[in-house]
């Protein structure tokens, strides 16, 4: 039996060239097994009819919010509720901002807004728009709320340029919207993970402190989460809100990690540490603001416990994942951390120029006894979705449930 198998799919259809291959679409979803309900954005009828579309679904069509009849029944609610899963393909430049910001002033937007089923997004759209920073952040922002995105493939384009941007083919969308239904990889396991800077205090006002952001962070509990697991996100301070799904422990000092990291875990099976925690802290922390003085001051420092060193040198220690963040000779010091902290995996990433702290790309290489991946440089959530595989095929290898050693 197919993942599909009636399975109530919802099919939100945004204006583009791309719309034309929504009946398509329809028609291998239904071929799988689901139900499929179409709405479309004014936009998209000018693209293809919803006549094509209700009769290849078999269902009414909607286009309007304000669809009395409909309406009445408060018939979008009802459309979020029905679904078990929201895909919307093509998903155009505009309506994936519309769904960034929550807009609701058309019906597929609304539904989205007030459904909390899964949701798939298959972008088509020109090149130069799928590569704006704005296109960009925005799917970054969803893939961070919890939302998978399928596509684009590359190739030449209707407007005439070619790159990135065309729709997926039919078979990728259902192939995706099944995947949605599947155990992930790390369904079942528990998995804590660590982010963003530590603060370390010399007076109730000031800190010694990092530019960690937090997103590799958050990218990485996202993708766990994505992948099954029950997560904890045990984060210093940042401007990032929590990963759906996620559970958010907001933490100061190194010393309040260690504390929240020990409180955490129990039963945990993955423990990954992408937080950049200060390795010393000020030996002692005024009571009271330190007033200037014109005098020379020295500070005394002491170092911070390695909370992911304890972690591993535990009897009980959970699958350990650490982070390296090095200036130079990247690989070497990075070995030396793994083999050091005696944890079964380490992810390397070059820090100092335009990645790694705050930056929105990154790139790394990840390591382990005797192997090595490297992951060339993307969004720190496609990144984090790479790690997140590499660790579930260690983990079982490491649990003797399978992947390779
Ligand atoms: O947050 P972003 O802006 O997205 O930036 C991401 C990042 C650069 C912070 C991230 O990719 C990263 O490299 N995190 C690890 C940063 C770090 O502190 O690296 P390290 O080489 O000093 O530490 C090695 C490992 O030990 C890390 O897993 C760290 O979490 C852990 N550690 C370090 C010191 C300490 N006292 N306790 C620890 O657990």
């Amino acid at each position: 039996m197919h993942s599909l198998t009636a399975r109530r799919l919802l099919l939100l259809v945004s204006g583009g060239i791309a719309a034309y291959k929504a009946p398509d679409v329809v028609r291998r979803l239904r071929d799988a097994g689901a139900e499929v309900r179409v709405v479309m954005t004014p936009a998209a009828t000018r693209f293809v009819t919803p006549l094509t579309l209700q009769a290849v679904s078999g269902q009414d069509v909607r286009v309007a919010l304000f669809d009395s009849a409909a309406e009445a029944a408060m018939g979008h609610i009802e459309l979020a509720r029905w679904c078990d899963a929201l895909v919307v393909a093509p998903a155009s430049a505009d309506f994936i901002a519309r769904l960034r910001a929550g807009l609701a002033d058309d019906l597929a937007s609304a539904v989205c807004l007030a459904s909390a089923a899964p949701l798939l997004i298959a972008p088509a759209m020109n090149q130069q728009m799928w590569q704006h920073p704005a296109t960009r952040e925005n799917l970054d922002v969803l893939v961070a709320r919890g939302a998978t995105v399928c596509g684009p493939a590359s190739g030449s384009q209707a407007c005439g340029e070619t790159g990135p941007g065309r729709m997926v083919e039919s078979e990728a969308i259902v192939a995706a919207a099944a995947a949605l239904f599947a155990p992930g990889t790390l369904a079942g396991l528990r998995v804590v993970v660590t982010a963003g800077p530590t603060r370390e205090a010399l007076d109730p006002v000031r800190y010694i402190s990092n530019h960690s952001s937090g997103k590799m962070g958050y990218a990485v509990a996202a993708a766990a989460r994505a992948a099954g697991a029950e997560v904890t996100l045990i984060s210093g301070p940042t401007r990032l809100a929590a990963p759906a799904g996620v559970t958010l422990v907001g933490v100061e000092s190194a010393n309040d990690m260690l504390a929240a990291v020990n409180d955490a875990l129990a039963a945990c099976d993955i423990f990954i540490a992408t937080a950049a925690v200060a390795d010393y802290r000020p030996a002692s922390a005024s009571e009271n603001k330190i007033k200037r003085d014109g005098a020379t001051r020295t500070l005394e420092l002491v170092p911070n416990p390695d909370i992911l060193a304890n972690v591993a040198a535990r009897d009980d220690a959970p699958f350990t994942v650490g982070f390296a963040a090095e200036t130079n000779d990247v690989e070497a010091y990075a070995r030396a951390k793994l083999e050091r902290k005696r944890i079964d995996m380490i992810a390397a990433n070059h820090v100092g120029g335009e990645l790694g702290f705050d930056s929105d790309d990154n790139e790394l290489t990840v390591l382990w006894n005797n192997g090595r991946a490297p992951l060339a440089r993307a969004s720190k959530p496609a990144l984090a979705r790479q790690l997140i595989e590499l660790v579930a095929t260690r983990y079982r290898a490491s649990r003797g449930t399978g992947g390779s050693a």
